[in-house]
């Protein structure tokens, strides 16, 4: 049950579009991982070209998804069915990678889908781009696999000279390569994070208009899958980047809808500013910044109904997406309770309309909100008040 706005994105491949900003972005990751941190031993190999139609197998159980893992939930994940699904990240190409034994570092990107809120930030598909570099360990490294051991906690293993040798070696080459993008004189800072693949784990943050942003999330490989693809004296670090969030710092992109308009005004800004799309070259972006082309008024509605145990806010966000399309900019639940009595809940919603292209009439609004109202009741079960 993936709904059709969703399937009508698989393949459009944003990010080998030339001249989209994806696809800049994109190009300057790589240009920086072949230019300046690839060496004899490690060239980055690019894979631009994934199905984003994957195994449950790979897009959770290879990197040690627990079983109860809330990504793994349909209010979170497209499932095709049990065994297949639209991935979630591009670590799901990691363990099939690791296993070729003739590439030591790569970069994987893609088209990634998640069931999540609606707001100028946050839409079902947006794209990543996951990096892997290999190393041999040295002779005294004395490490063994061993399933017994919690490698999430365990500090003596956390604190192996060899594993913070990665560690340091990760967070360099990731400084270096979120400077040559976006600037030298970024602020950056490490905070320790969890992922089930990588331990230790960290997210970056960097200093953007006076706020700390996330902008990625990295750390060492899990112990447990270096034994699964056959590694037995290697460790590796990974690391994993929304291109969209980058974009939007980058070219001063206000709303992540953008990416998908067809809309001369949006894509003609970034025409002509890779000099060379067939090959890999060093783009200049100094004065690319996205000029807005207006700022259309928005329209809010509110719907309420009572909710049924079965209900999950993502589905509602996902049926708005759906019946409404990328007219909504964002919705809010402004109200919930509970009625003791009835042992019913109720939610409230607030949606924004906002077309990027154009002025919406209030007639339009009003059919695409009673569309929505008379088909939210049937899709999600639930009460109209
Ligand atoms: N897959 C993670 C996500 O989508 C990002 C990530 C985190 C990738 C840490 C990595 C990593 O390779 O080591 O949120």
């Amino acid at each position: 049950n993936i709904p059709n706005n969703i399937i009508e994105k698989i393949g459009k491949n944003l990010h080998n579009e030339p001249n989209h900003p994806l696809n800049i972005i994109k190009k300057k990751i790589q240009y920086h991982f072949q230019n300046e941190l690839s060496s004899d031993q490690h060239q980055f190999k690019f894979f631009d070209k994934f199905q984003p139609k994957v195994t449950t197998k790979q897009n959770f159980d290879d990197l040690l998804f627990p079983n109860t893992h809330v990504g793994r939930s349909p209010n979170d994940t497209y499932y095709y069915d049990k065994n297949t699904l639209l991935r979630t990240h591009t670590s799901a190409h990691q363990s099939e990678i690791l296993n070729d034994k003739d590439v030591n570092a790569f970069l994987v990107t893609g088209d990634v889908y998640r069931r999540d809120t609606i707001d100028a930030v946050h839409y079902p598909v947006f794209h990543q781009m996951e990096g892997v570099k290999v190393f041999k360990s040295p002779n005294s490294f004395n490490f063994k696999y061993d399933p017994n051991i919690d490698y999430y906690t365990n500090t003596e293993y956390k604190t192996m000279p060899e594993i913070k040798e990665i560690e340091d070696e990760l967070k360099k080459s990731l400084e270096s390569m979120i400077r040559g993008v976006i600037g030298q004189d970024l602020q950056v800072r490490w905070i320790d994070a969890y992922f089930p693949f990588t331990s230790p784990s960290f997210e970056m943050e960097i200093l953007f208009q006076d706020q700390w942003l996330e902008v990625l999330g990295c750390g060492v490989v899990h112990p447990g899958i270096m034994n699964h693809t056959g590694f037995t004296n290697e460790r590796a670090w990974a690391f994993g980047i929304g291109l969209e969030r980058l974009a939007m710092i980058l070219f001063n992109i206000p709303d992540i809808r953008l990416f998908w308009t067809q809309d001369k005004r949006f894509l003609s800004q970034f025409d002509n500013v890779d000099k060379d799309p067939n090959n890999l070259t060093n783009i200049d972006i100094k004065n690319v910044q996205f000029q807005p082309f207006s700022k259309y008024p928005s329209c809010f509605k509110d719907v309420s109904f009572w909710i049924s145990d079965d209900f999950h806010e993502n589905k509602f966000y996902e049926f708005v997406r759906e019946t409404c399309g990328d007219l909504v900019e964002k919705v809010d639940l402004v109200d919930n309770f509970h009625n003791k009595k009835s042992n019913k809940t109720s939610h409230c919603y607030r949606i924004q309309y906002r077309s990027m292209e154009r002025n919406l009439t209030n007639n339009e609004i009003d059919e695409i909100q009673l569309k929505l109202r008379n088909q939210v009741e049937v899709a999600l079960n639930v009460k109209l008040r």
